[in-house]
């Protein structure tokens, strides 16, 4: 994906020269309170961001993150993620996150919103799904502003910070979000 740039940020490719707004994110443990991994350190950080340079959508493995870059304050803030599923090629997950002072302001929204388009008008995906922890209350809330629907509620499917807990997993179908661009325009 070629960088895009939106009314307050531009959605690009991550680069190693990303590493200190990444770590400051990435240990943030309000960032990681309802994830199943621990803070990241600088090693695996640098080994992420040099994956990053070369993974291509579609490869295996090829989890994309792409940097959500403030245009005013000239810095990553956080990241919009999205993994073709395997065996599947026409599905996909996404996922975010925000450093938490760039939080309430509608980024991950407006970035989440670059991804869809990137995954049903370009990559011609069928279905867009993303799962969070039932307590993670900003980022199903997230999915319902992308218009995605909750699909399911799984029973103690992750084991996070000492504890099994529940998820909901959300969708969205190609033509369900190409409904929703219609109505934007026509709206
Ligand atoms: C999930 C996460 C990215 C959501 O971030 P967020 O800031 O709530 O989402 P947005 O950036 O889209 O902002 C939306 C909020 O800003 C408000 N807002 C303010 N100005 C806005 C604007 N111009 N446009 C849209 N929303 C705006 C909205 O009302 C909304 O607040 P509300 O949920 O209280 O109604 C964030 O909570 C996060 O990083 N969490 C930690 C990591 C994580 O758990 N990731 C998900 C793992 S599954």
């Amino acid at each position: 994906m070629q960088p895009v740039v939106t009314r307050r940020l531009i959605i690009r490719r991550m680069t190693e020269t990303d590493l200190l707004d990444f770590l400051t994110y990435q240990t943030h443990p309000k960032v990681l309170r309802y994830m199943p991994v621990e803070p990241l350190t600088e090693e695996r950080a640098m080994r992420f961001l040099a994956r990053q340079a070369v993974v291509e959508i579609g490869d295996e493995g090829g989890y994309i993150v792409f940097a959500i870059h403030h245009i005013g304050d000239a810095k990553m803030i956080g990241e919009v993620g999205i993994n073709l599923l395997p065996w599947a090629q026409s599905k996909g997950e996404i996922g975010w996150s925000l450093h938490p002072i760039y939080q309430g302001h509608g980024y991950a929204t407006e970035a989440a919103q670059v991804l869809l388009t990137y995954g049903f008008a370009h990559r011609k995906l069928h279905r867009i799904t993303s799962i969070c922890d039932t307590r993670n209350t900003a980022s199903f809330r997230l999915m319902e502003r992308l218009g995605m629907r909750r699909e399911g509620h799984l029973r103690q499917s992750q084991f996070i910070k000492g504890s099994w807990q529940d998820e909901y997993i959300y969708a969205l179908l190609d033509d369900e979000w190409l409904a929703q661009q219609s109505v934007t325009v026509d709206g």
